[in-house]
């Protein structure tokens, strides 16, 4: 089922998300020791496809798969006019399937987090088994319910003309689950339109996550705080994780 969220977020992604930068960061410490063996790889729920272009313009054979299709065609405008042979592929997380399996799977900015139940986390991990050759790496980040109860309840915006969001959210205390409602204002001229977007997430402890790691088949398994990568009030220590997982 194609998702209508992100709706108006993926057309100013690119624009207002600049702080995405320390997953890059992030992402280049945890992979370092395994990016010479990559030749293939996909980034899951690849947003506009930024991280795609850049392995893809390594010379790496890239996949890149997203649900929201505002998302996937976007992604698709940049690497035509990048000219790069970035695939991008329009699926759930919990089910996709790629035409040959990869060296690694990324899945960047608490995407995972997105799916609805908590019970997709196993889906998520046997669906991204599948697409891996043996040895294969998956690295992926999450939030931790400490985001929902530290973060997620504050306001905050982001004014970048000619786009502003504000964002509120919150959690119910004691479950593992937060949402965002995002309001979208874009100015045309002096005429501004005001638009919603909604983000829900789930989250999980390190122990659920190791354990539906090696239930789908993966070892290896490695764990990073993100505090130290991120430096930022928004990411207090124990809010992110950074993991690490090879196919067995
Ligand atoms: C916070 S954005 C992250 C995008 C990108 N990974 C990045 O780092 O900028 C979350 C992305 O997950 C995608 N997404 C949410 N649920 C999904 C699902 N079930 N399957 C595939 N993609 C999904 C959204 O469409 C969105 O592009």
């Amino acid at each position: 089922m194609a998702s209508t969220k992100y709706r108006w977020l993926a057309e100013y992604y690119d624009h207002l998300y600049e702080f995405r930068r320390p997953f890059t960061t992030a992402r280049k410490c945890i992979l370092k020791p395994v990016m010479p063996g990559v030749e293939s790889a996909c980034d899951l729920a690849c947003g506009t496809g930024t991280h795609a272009l850049e392995m893809a313009a390594r010379g790496i054979r890239m996949y890149a798969v997203d649900l929201s299709p505002q998302m996937c065609r976007i992604a698709r405008g940049k690497a035509r006019r990048a000219k790069l042979p970035v695939r991008v592929i329009e699926a759930d997380m919990r089910i996709f399937h790629l035409p040959e399996t990869v060296d690694l799977v990324t899945c960047e900015f608490d995407a995972i987090n997105h799916v609805p139940r908590k019970q997709d986390l196993r889906r998520v991990f046997r669906a991204v088994a599948r697409a891996l050759k043996p040895g294969g790496y998956f690295s992926f980040d999450l939030n931790n319910r400490l985001a929902f109860e530290q973060i997620w309840p504050r306001n905050w915006f982001i004014d970048k003309d000619p786009v502003a969001i504000v964002v509120h959210g919150d959690h119910i205390p004691g479950t593992d689950r937060a949402w965002s409602d995002v309001e979208i204002f874009i100015r045309k001229g002096k005429i501004w339109t005001r638009h919603h977007d909604r983000v829900e997430e789930v989250c999980w402890g390190a122990t659920e996550v190791e354990s539906a790691l090696e239930a789908a088949g993966f070892g290896d398994l490695n764990a990073w705080d993100a505090a130290p990568f991120f430096n930022d009030e928004l990411t207090p220590p124990g809010n992110r994780t950074f993991w690490r997982a090879r196919k067995r």
